[in-house]
């Protein structure tokens, strides 16, 4: 399988280095194109890989063509793209809120979307993948391998991406914001920011874990470490008076709007 990315920026790395990792491919089958020559010897250095300045022969004879630029170029590297791929090619896009009708654009191109996150870079990624109109069964796996390389990923329908989107696309940065405010927080309770990091970073990444291994809702496990008259019960009590619950409810429905919205820009 050949497989060239366009624009190797840090979501194309990412893949890049779990797919090689994974043996999903080999070095000498990925072409990465990027204009920034810099970027390009990187990739070649880092992973062997191979590397073009321009699109149009970054894609011939590739079998898969992973769309890894920012939505805001995709007109302009399009325009002078598509008529260069190989009817054949399976066209893969991880940009936000571009569809795979406006990538096929009334052609017969195969296109899988998928809204990858951050946590890809150290592979714990989690995906939604979408099969455009014309996509195979096999173009759904082929890009699993891919995805799966990096992280989890789901099968979802294409307009339940906003929702992705809003839960784990953007989810890694509600993540910080909660651990920057529990951070500070705790500094000004007397811990050091060195302690309060380090406590706070295997607090979450242990209630993942944990919530991963059991079969059991959140609620169960937050109500089992919430003893009446407790401090966990304290703190539970403040957010239900400030009515957490429907800020994080309205902060996501602000993300699922506005994908919605930069899908019809
Ligand atoms: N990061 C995330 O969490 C995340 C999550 C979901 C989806 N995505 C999507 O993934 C895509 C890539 O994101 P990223 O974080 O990897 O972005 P990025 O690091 O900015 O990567 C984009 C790369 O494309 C290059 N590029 C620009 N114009 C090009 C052209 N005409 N031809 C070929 N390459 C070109 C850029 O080069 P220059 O730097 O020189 O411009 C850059 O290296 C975006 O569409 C984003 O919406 C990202």
């Amino acid at each position: 399988m050949k497989i060239t990315f366009i624009g190797a920026g840090n979501m194309s790395e990412a893949i890049i280095a779990g797919a090689l990792k994974k043996a999903v491919v080999a070095a000498d089958a990925v072409t990465v194109s990027d204009p920034l020559e810099e970027r390009r010897n990187q990739m070649q250095h880092a992973y062997g890989v191979r590397s073009e300045e321009d699109n149009a022969r970054a894609v011939a004879n590739a079998d898969v063509v992973v769309l890894a630029v920012k939505p805001q170029v995709f007109p302009q590297v399009w325009g002078s793209l598509q008529s260069e791929l190989s009817p054949n090619s399976l066209v893969v896009s991880i940009m936000a809120g571009v569809t795979s009708e406006t990538i096929a654009a009334g052609s017969d191109l195969r296109v899988v979307r998928v809204m990858p996150n951050t946590p890809s870079l150290v592979g714990r990624g989690a995906s939604g993948i979408a099969q455009g109109a014309l996509a195979t069964e096999s173009d759904m796996e082929i890009t699993e391998r891919l995805m799966q390389a990096v992280g989890v990923s789901v099968r979802v329908q294409e307009e339940q991406l906003h929702a992705v989107t809003a839960l784990s696309g953007s989810g890694p940065a509600y993540l910080f914001y909660l651990m920057e405010a529990m951070i500070d927080s705790a500094k000004e309770l007397g811990l050091d920011e060195a302690t309060a990091r380090l406590l706070c970073i295997e607090t979450v990444g242990g209630a993942a874990d944990l919530l991963a291994a059991s079969e059991e809702a959140p609620v169960e496990l937050r109500k089992r470490v919430t003893s009446k008259g407790g401090t966990t019960a304290a703190a539970i009590q403040t957010f239900d008076e400030q009515a957490l619950k429907e800020v994080i409810s309205a902060a996501m429905k602000s993300a699922f709007a506005r994908s919605q919205e930069l899908a019809q820009e």
